[in-house]
């Protein structure tokens, strides 16, 4: 049975239960679990000994017009979805748990966070980093995985832990996608039947931008031309940014080199907002 911790004091019980010998691994999300997020969990499985998941929707790294509210909550399945992936734990605080109304205490890194989803959701990252490093505390994981999906985030966490001195190892998941492309999302399901046919469109796009980097365009604004005129061409899908980036830094780059370089979308169908990427070289 998959043990259900609600509070910081029983995760702590919890982990003090454990060998000091076991190697804890841990896997923070906010629930509406599908598939990548059990890839994430397997990848945890097999770099620790025992494995600890997190379901919270964090309030803030929500804006203020986004879906915090109807984000979606399917608990029970999240449930039974975990236990069925053989997770040992899971942490599953309410909001007063982890913010108490008047804490005053966040985390900003001022890097990495700035670009691309940074600069369309201002304090996203600043939600992201708090509640990460706050989970990192109870939890007290050895390792913890993050999933390429949000490539991003990735970077910003990576940051942070070096930055921080975080003692924990950071791992990350290759992204998982439907058939047709389409990168798994816990928002996927707000998407309407026609806008669910024209999504694949976005890794489409990212396809035809690394077959052109395979045929040995190494010009990052040419890489975005066709990434962006690939994307133009479905008319239900409303782009935010479509960029070539610097895989580490996420700075703006003319030429792809040894590093290679972050290929990254984010794009409006309807109401849904969907975020894909990319990693060449
Ligand atoms: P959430 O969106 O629930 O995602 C949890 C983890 O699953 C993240 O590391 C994310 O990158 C990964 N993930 C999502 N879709 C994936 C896919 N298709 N393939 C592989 N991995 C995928 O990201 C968050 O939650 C939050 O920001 C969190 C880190 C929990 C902090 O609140």
């Amino acid at each position: 049975m998959i043990t259900i911790l609600r509070t910081i004091a029983e995760v702590r019980a919890w982990r003090d239960s454990l060998p000091s010998t076991e190697k804890l691994g841990f896997v923070p999300t906010m629930g509406a679990l599908h598939a990548g997020h059990i890839s994430l969990m397997e990848l945890a499985r097999r770099h620790a000994d025992r494995t600890i998941a997190s379901i919270f929707v964090n309030p803030l790294q929500f804006g203020p017009n986004e879906d915090l509210s109807k984000y979606p909550r399917p608990i029970e399945q999240d449930l039974a979805l975990l236990e069925a992936a053989g997770v040992d734990a899971v942490f599953l605080p309410p909001v007063h748990e982890l913010y108490p109304p008047d804490a005053s205490t966040f985390v900003t890194e001022d890097s990495v966070s700035s670009h691309l989803c940074g600069a369309v959701r201002p304090g996203h990252f600043r939600g992201v980093t708090t509640v990460v490093l706050k989970l990192f505390n109870i939890v007290m994981p050895d390792l913890a995985v993050f999933g390429q999906k949000d490539a991003q985030q990735c970077v910003v966490i990576e940051r942070m832990v070096r930055d921080l001195n975080l003692r924990v190892q950071i791992l990350r998941g290759p992204i998982v996608r439907e058939a047709d492309g389409l990168a798994l999302s816990s928002r996927n399901i707000y998407l309407e039947p026609a806008d669910r046919q024209a999504a694949p469109a976005i890794f489409r796009s990212l396809e035809a931008a690394r077959k052109a980097f395979e045929g040995g365009e190494r010009d990052a604004a040419a890489l975005a031309a066709i990434g962006r005129a690939s994307l133009a061409g479905e008319p239900r899908i409303s782009p935010q940014y479509w960029e070539v980036r610097h895989p580490q830094s996420l700075e703006p780059i003319a030429t792809i080199g040894a590093e290679g370089a972050l290929l990254a979308v984010a794009a409006h169908l309807g109401n849904t907002r969907l975020i894909d990427n990319l990693l060449l070289g």
